[in-house]
């Protein structure tokens, strides 16, 4: 039996496969799936503040005095906390039910709502707390400077009140990656998670209407993630973790060698189901064994930039002589 042990976030994993925040851990039975499924850890499904604003929405329709600031404020208190509640219900019982780690997800955009509730995740149990920081830097009159310091202000917000690790999951459309995510992990992120895949849009051309692209992802989509975390592995002081396009053992060996801490896996799950987990994970032993390898702090990094004698290899980004002959 292959040694798949990992240690993420300062976390102790069976092995680096972990499923990524998404509806199939939106419940203790989901939780449970993955867990029996082999998984190394999950990430529950984000709690939005969208969602909370939702909730909060709904309250202030009952409530006539609403029109009113301080009347506004107080029903948008008792909207955050009933979202608020079920979620940390949510994280004691999954945390009851499994003995994997069990990592909350928090959607954030802004710095004020997380920053007390992320002391109560720690409180109920969560091992690990991963933000969900999905921003889309669409006003003109936003500089990258702004956008950042959000990223900063938020994180730095949530782990003065938190001593459970804190993983930042992000989006690759930043002028400087590295630098970003540099300072993430000086401000404190144990983990940077690579990357997000967000919501997608697309145009119906009939009813000239707005409808959402495709949730999955292919696993052409690797790509980008492989190249980040071949790039910055070892080059920055924190963890990191590869999503998007994994869908199977190959993909994760990819990431692995890339440098990848663990790997984040979603779409696959649903296409397969949840009993896919073990299937790539045998096929991960399977590949171990083929390769000599007794465990996996044996080949991560190996593909990794920095473990290079040709690291200009991993800064290509114009096709010079590979489309010879073909265009
Ligand atoms: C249906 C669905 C729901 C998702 N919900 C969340 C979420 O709540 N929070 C989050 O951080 N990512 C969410 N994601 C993104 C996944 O966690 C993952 O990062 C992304 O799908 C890329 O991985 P994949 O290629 O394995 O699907 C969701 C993805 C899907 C398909």
């Amino acid at each position: 039996m292959a040694d798949m042990k990992t240690s993420y976030m300062g976390l102790e994993l069976r092995n680096p496969l972990i499923v990524a925040s998404c509806s199939l851990v939106n419940s203790v039975e989901g939780v449970q799936r993955c867990a029996d499924a082999g998984a190394g850890a999950v990430v529950l499904k984000s709690l939005f503040e969208e969602q909370i604003e939702a909730d909060t929405k709904e309250i202030q329709k009952h409530v006539w005095l609403a029109g009113h600031t301080e009347a506004y404020d107080y029903v948008r208190q008792i909207g955050l906390q009933t979202g608020e509640q079920d979620y940390l219900n949510l994280v004691e019982s999954a945390k009851k039910a499994v003995s994997v780690p069990v990592i909350a997800s928090l959607n954030c955009i802004t710095p004020e709502w997380w920053t007390d509730y992320a002391g109560r995740l720690e409180a109920s149990g969560a091992d690990g707390i991963e933000l969900n920081m999905a921003i889309l830097p669409s006003d003109p009159r936003h500089s990258s400077n702004d956008i950042e310091k959000l990223y900063y202000d938020i994180l730095e917000g949530v782990k003065k009140n938190v001593k459970i690790p804190v993983a930042v999951k992000i989006g690759p459309y930043f002028t400087s990656l590295a630098t970003v995510g540099r300072q993430l992990c000086s401000r404190g992120a144990s983990a940077l998670v690579l990357f997000n895949r967000f919501y997608q849009l697309d145009i119906n051309i009939d009813k000239l209407t707005l409808v959402p692209g495709y949730h999955f992802s292919t696993p052409e989509e690797i790509n980008v993630s492989l190249r980040w975390i071949s790039l910055l592995a070892g080059r920055i002081d924190c963890d990191l973790s590869a999503t998007t396009g994994v869908h199977d053992a190959t993909g994760v060996v990819k990431q692995l060698l890339a440098g990848a801490s663990t790997v984040q896996v979603c779409s696959t799950l649903y296409k397969h189901g949840i009993g896919h987990l073990s299937n790539i994970l045998s096929n991960l032993e399977a590949w171990m064994k083929k390769h000599h390898f007794e465990s996996v702090s044996q080949f991560r990094g190996r593909l990794s930039q920095k473990e290079s004698e040709m690291p200009e290899l991993y800064e290509r980004l114009q096709y010079v002589k590979s489309l010879v002959g073909i265009e």
